[in-house]
């Protein structure tokens, strides 16, 4: 599988052209089985009540998403991508854990280093392993590749304070290193991120300590009280035109990035609403700025989503429509459920 002329990881921003990629496999997904405190803080709160212990996804919502993983993979494939997939009929209710269907939370490559996230989550501390370790193993047999696996200490249960007290935002203090991939994203040199309710101050210390030489992590101000991954706040569509969630990013607050000064930047101009059915469980409705580029002139967005499409076209993109919306109802859309292992970065940022 290993393609020799190109490392198996090489790729620092989010939209040079893609050569190589994981995309999940759902397998009987469960509603993840976090302290309700943290579920509390992240969850949309009308749907907080499903989140019981040892609860799987209804069966036929979950049959549905892995039929559009399937499809996605394949549209990726037909793409000239190569694409990884953990195994199926990975049984997430044995292990009390959650799922292989959002691998962008867990792990992140920037330029040839694919680090794995400290999650908070301790449902999800297995995770990488089970569905992504035989992945891992052959992308590290090229020894131009470093991969950074998580360490035993920060595997500490220690982030919730006792007395359910809370010095800041967030619900978890800085006991120990904890960060999901999902809250950084790859402008070449600079990689932006967010402080949130799975990513600390000692998270976002412990990332920038295993970045390539030269990379630097910024960390964005956003207004989101419950903050748990940037990519519906922000997506770079290709280098220089950004667009951002405004109910969650000021212009002023991007801004401040030098990475962005030269950016057109532009507000997400509609209000999504929540589908009826299947809902969006684990997430708000803004699911279409979690796209996946091609190559910074064609993106993959949701098939129902036309309103966004035409927009993205407008802005000068070419989209491909994919369906998700039971990949959407179980945590995230096409950026969720990838890792690009492989872009061809023409520009040095
Ligand atoms: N937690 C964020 C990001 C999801 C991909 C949201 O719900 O918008």
């Amino acid at each position: 599988m290993i393609n020799h002329s190109l490392p198996s990881v090489q790729a620092d921003d989010e939209w040079s052209p893609l050569r190589s990629v994981i995309v999940g496999r759902a397998g009987r997904a469960c509603f993840p089985n976090a302290p309700t405190a943290m579920i509390e803080a992240t969850m949309p709160s009308h749907h907080v009540h499903n989140f019981k212990p040892r609860r799987p996804f209804d069966q036929k919502l979950i049959t549905k998403a892995e039929a559009e993983l399937d499809y996605f993979a394949a549209m990726l494939q037909a793409e000239g991508v190569q694409v990884y997939r953990p195994p199926a009929g990975v049984n997430w209710l044995d292990v009390n854990g959650y799922t292989g269907a959002m691998p962008r939370d867990g792990l992140m490559s920037v330029q040839n280093t694919l680090i794995e996230a400290c999650f908070a989550w301790s449902c999800r501390n297995h995770e990488i392993e089970i569905a992504y370790g035989t992945i891992l193993g052959e992308l590290a047999r090229d020894s131009r590749v470093t991969i950074i696996r998580r360490p035993p200490y920060t595997l500490a249960d220690s982030l919730l304070d006792e007395d359910g007290s809370k010095s800041s935002p967030w619900v978890i203090n800085n006991s120990r290193p904890a960060f999901d991939t999902a809250d950084f994203m790859r402008f070449g040199k600079t990689i932006l991120g967010q402080l949130s309710h799975v990513t600390n101050q000692a998270g976002v210390e412990y990332v920038q300590r295993s970045l390539p030489a030269g990379y630097k992590i910024e960390i964005l101000e956003v207004n989101d009280p419950h903050a748990m991954h940037i990519d519906a706040t922000i997506l770079p569509l290709r280098e220089g035109l950004l667009v951002y969630n405004p109910q969650k990013v000021t212009e002023e607050a991007l801004l401040k990035h030098e990475v962005l000064a030269n950016w057109d930047l532009r507000p997400y101009p509609f209000t999504p609403k929540e589908p009826e059915d299947p809902v969006l469980y684990m997430t708000s409705p803004y699911l279409s700025l979690n796209a996946l580029v091609l190559d910074g002139k064609r993106v993959v967005v949701e098939a129902s989503d036309q309103q966004t499409a035409k927009w993205y076209e407008s802005l000068g993109m070419k989209c491909i429509t994919c369906p998700f919306r039971h990949v959407n109802s179980i945590g995230g859309s096409f950026h969720c459920a990838t890792v690009d292992l492989v872009r061809d970065s023409t520009v040095k940022h």
